[in-house]
Parts: structure tokens; C-alpha cells; sequence
């Protein structure tokens, strides 16, 4: 039985899944012989030294519960003089052994970071965007997907009954992950991605042409990231801690664009936090669950600047380094969706 002592922390966008991969770690590092912390709302805890005991109490019946008991935030200790400093004298204070970052590229940046210069931290992979390369699949996109994927179905039955274009803006900076799976399993008419511009009066055609052909309404999946003539469209010029701009109206613009070049009724709806909020699908708990694990087998090896990743079926570990490009959807797979458009 070791003594050694291992926190936790969750950072950015929360995500379903996060609670089944805090207890998961929990059980396992207890199991394991270690004291368990966790610190909250991410980084910022780090720097507060703000942390909470973790014991199975804690985490009981949390494996069904979205969002995260511990909190997030986006504070990046890079831009904030001193709070690295913080970091590295607070992990001393607290006698912790090993951090675990629960996050996406920024948060999961910053561990990799902190690891270069000697900090102890391991990552686990976290975004409803399924854009950090290196694993199959983050957990939360499933989630996500079945969430836009449900909207997709709902508008569907409106749109037909009022022979309407309905334009489905969803989450996704610069990958079209969600918007292409959903826009998939959703049947969208078609698909808008950051990833690759499309002009809007050729759009229009497609779906004339679907309209002339018989059909009577048609629905669009567009990513926030969509960028109209090169643009993307913000909902105002701040930027948070990673300098992220804040996306949102692409939906509306789509919208007023096809209305002009196809003359149909149209409307847009976006789905917004409504994807990231709410009860995780069975897989993503599983997924979240096997990643925890896998994390504290992590740390009882010392296998440190790594992050687990879902390669095909099995849970791996890949250098933590590899957080720092993004994973975007390929050609190959926005073809097979164009099958589908019209
Ligand atoms: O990083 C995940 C994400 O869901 C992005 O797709 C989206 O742009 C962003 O979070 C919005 O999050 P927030 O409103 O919390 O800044």
C-alpha cells in the first residue's frame, strides 16, 4: 500500500462524462492505497489551492450526473503572472504525487506545459468536439451527438409539416465533428463545416433541386464554426484566457442566405449548452470510467507527461504532447456525408 497522494481537477467546457471519470479515478486510487484530492473549478483551484477530500461517499451515485461536482473554469495559469509559481508550490503543500488533468486542448495544453517543466501530470482527454488528436474519441461527444441528433429528428417533423428549410446551428470552433455525425444519423439535407467553405447560393441549388424533385421542406446542420466568405461570425470581439473568440449566429446567417437564394421559408434554431448539458449516453460513462482507470494506472507507474486515449477498442497511453494540434474532420469523411445532401 503506497501513501501517495493524487488530485484531480476539471477544466474549460464541461462535458457528460466527467462525473463517471472522477469517480472512476476515486475508486481506483483508493483502491490503490492513494489519498485522493480533488481541486476545483480546474486550474484556478490550482492556483487557490482550493481542493476538496475525495472518498467514496463523494462520488457515489454521481456515475449518471452531468456537468462536474468539482467545477471548471478556463483560467489559464499562463497568462496570469505568477499563478505557475503557485502551481508548483501548492502541488508541494498539498504533498501531492501526481495531478490529473480532466480536459480538453487547453486545459490538457497547460498540463503538458507544467510536465516540461517537471511537474508530475497526466491527461484525460475531455470535449464534446472530439478534436484532440491522438485519441479515437473524446468522452461527451456521443452525448453531444445524440443530443443534436434528437434536435435533427424533432425539427424534421416541423419543417415537413410547414415546408420549410430549418438551419440546426451546433457546437464545434474550428472541427464539424458533432455537426457531421448528427448531420449523419439526423439525415440533414446538408452539412456546414469549419473545415470546408462552401458558398451559400450553391447550397441554395442543392436543396432547389431536392425541392424541385419533390420534396416539400429541408433541414441544415451548420457548425458555429462555419465561416461565411471566409468570416467566421462572432457573438462579440471578446476572447477568453486561451483566446477563444465567443461563436454564435452562423445558424441565423445560413438561414437569411438560403431564404434569399432558394425563396423558401426559412428558420434557424441553436442548440447551444443544451449539448453539453443533461445525463452522459451509457457509452460515454463507460468510455469516461475506462479512461479514469486507465489514468491512475498511469500514476501508480509513474508514467507521467502521458494521456490516455481510446485507440479502436482498447484504452492506450499517448505522450500528452500531442493535445497541442487539433483534430479536424477529414475529406474522406465529409464526402461520405455529401452522399446524403439534396
Ligand atoms: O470547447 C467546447 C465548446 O463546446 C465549443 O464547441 C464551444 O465553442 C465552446 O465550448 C463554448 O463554451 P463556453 O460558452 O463555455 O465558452
Amino acid at each position: 500500500m503506497s501513501n501517495q497522494r493524487l488530485a484531480m481537477l476539471t477544466g474549460g467546457g464541461d462535458c457528460p462524462g466527467l462525473n463517471p471519470v472522477i469517480r472512476a479515478i476515486t475508486r481506483r486510487a483508493l483502491q490503490e492505497g492513494f489519498e485522493v484530492l480533488g481541486i476545483r473549478n480546474g486550474w484556478k483551484g490550482m492556483i487557490e489551492k482550493n481542493y476538496v477530500p475525495l472518498d467514496r461517499a463523494a462520488v457515489a451515485g454521481t456515475v449518471h450526473r452531468g456537468g462536474t461536482i468539482l467545477g471548471t473554469s478556463r483560467t489559464n495559469p499562463r497568462k496570469i503572472p505568477g499563478a505557475v509559481e503557485k502551481i508548483f508550490a501548492n502541488f508541494k503543500d498539498l504533498r501531492l504525487d501526481v495531478l490529473i488533468a480532466i480536459g480538453g486542448d487547453d486545459t490538457l495544453g497547460v498540463a503538458y506545459d507544467l510536465y516540461t517543466k517537471g511537474l508530475a501530470t497526466i491527461g484525460v482527454p475531455k470535449t464534446i468536439d472530439n478534436d484532440i488528436p491522438g485519441t479515437d474519441y473524446t468522452f461527451g461527444f456521443d452525448t453531444a451527438v445524440n443530443i443534436a441528433t434528437e434536435a435533427l429528428d424533432r425539427l424534421h417533423t416541423t419543417a415537413e409539416s410547414h415546408h420549410r428549410v430549418l438551419v440546426v446551428e451546433m457546437m464545434g470552433r474550428h472541427a464539424g465533428w458533432i455537426t457531421l455525425h448528427a448531420g449523419i444519423a439526423g439525415g440533414a439535407d446538408y452539412v456546414l463545416l469549419p473545415e470546408f467553405p462552401k458558398n451559400m447560393r450553391e447550397v441554395g441549388e442543392v436543396l432547389k433541386k431536392r425541392h424541385a424533385a419533390g420534396r416539400t421542406f429541408s433541414t441544415v446542420a451548420v457548425a458555429e464554426g462555419f465561416k461565411i466568405e471566409g468570416e467566421e461570425v462572432l457573438q462579440n470581439q471578446e476572447k477568453d484566457a486561451f483566446g477563444h473568440v465567443r461563436l454564435g449566429g452562423v445558424g441565423e446567417r445560413v438561414a437569411k442566405l438560403l431564404e434569399k437564394y432558394t425563396g423558401f421559408e426559412t428558420r434557424s434554431v441553436v442548440l447551444g449548452h443544451l449539448q453539453r448539458g443533461g445525463t452522459p449516453t451509457a457509452y460515454d460513462r463507460v468510455l469516461g470510467t475506462r479512461y479514469g482507470l486507465k489514468a491512475v494506472d498511469l500514476a501508480k507507474k509513474g508514467l507521467f507527461g502521458k494521456m490516455v486515449a481510446l485507440r479502436g477498442t482498447e484504452i492506450v497511453a499517448v505522450d500528452l504532447q500531442s493535445v497541442t494540434k487539433s483534430k479536424v474532420v477529414t475529406p474522406e469523411l465529409y464526402a461520405d456525408a455529401q452522399t446524403f445532401f439534396g
